[in-house]
């Protein structure tokens, strides 16, 4: 499903250079949950961020579903993101105007909302057991309703990935299994998943974890 060649990614910053990716190669086949493991500044967020279309590698090639994921045009690669994947960010990104609902509409694409999205807007918020709160706002939910909520964000669009970037990171292990449940059912059900996890929550559910260490893939 994606495969990245000899991935690397470097940032420059007063004159310093980061390499923040490290001739990354790995493959995920469709269907698989994968967990991402390594320390902070390892280069996990970078990863996500290149394997969903969102940045560029310096070097090398990601491909998904056999095409080559940057030498799309960005208006064929966002509607293949916004088709196909769904991303559970590590900061939220949330809205904090919009409420619930209109949180969850985001990802739809396309400027115009149909009664069917809305529908399935609701049904998700139902889902994550955040039914009650549709017309709140962000503010005024706990960290793991905000996390449920970015959960039901990324599933509106029924992508075919998930990429998950530390969505458990500010919950207690109750609120963390639940999302890490909502993870695992999407996974059930055929969906591919790639999580960044520190804690150990989501290994029992991962078919495979992979380590990263100063941008390298370590060998497991
Ligand atoms: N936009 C950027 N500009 C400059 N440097 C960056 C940028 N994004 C990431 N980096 C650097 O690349 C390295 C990897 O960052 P990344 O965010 O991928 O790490 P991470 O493994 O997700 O860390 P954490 O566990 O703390 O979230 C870090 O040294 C970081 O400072
Ligand atoms: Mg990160």
């Amino acid at each position: 499903m994606i495969r990245c060649d000899e991935v690397t990614k470097k940032f420059r910053k007063n004159g310093s250079e980061v390499t923040s990716l490290d001739r990354f190669s790995a493959e995920v086949v469709e269907g698989e949950f994968v967990a991402v493991h390594g320390p902070s500044g390892s280069g996990k967020t970078t990863l996500l961020l290149t394997l969903g279309g969102m940045q560029r590698p310096s070097a090398g090639t990601v491909q998904f579903g056999g095409r080559n994921l940057y030498a799309l045009s960005p208006a064929d690669r966002a509607r293949l993101r916004s088709s196909e994947i769904g991303f559970v960010f590590q900061m939220f990104h949330l809205v904090p105007y919009l409420d619930l609902l209109g949180n969850v509409l985001l990802a739809a694409p396309g400027k115009k909302l149909g009664q069917a999205q809305r529908q399935r807007a609701a049904a998700l918020l139902d889902e994550l057991g955040l039914a009650k709160r549709a017309t709140h706002r962000p503010g005024e939910l706990s960290a793991g309703e905000r996390q449920r909520l970015a959960v039901a964000r990324a599933l509106l669009n029924r992508p075919k990935l998930i990429l998950a970037d530390e969505p458990t990171g500010n919950l207690d292990p109750e609120n963390a299994a639940e999302v890490i449940r909502h993870l695992a059912e999407f996974h059930r059900a055929g969906g591919t998943v790639v999580l960044v996890t520190h804690g150990s929550a989501a290994d029992t559910q991962a078919d495979r974890i992979l380590r990263l260490e100063q941008g390298r893939l370590l060998a497991n």
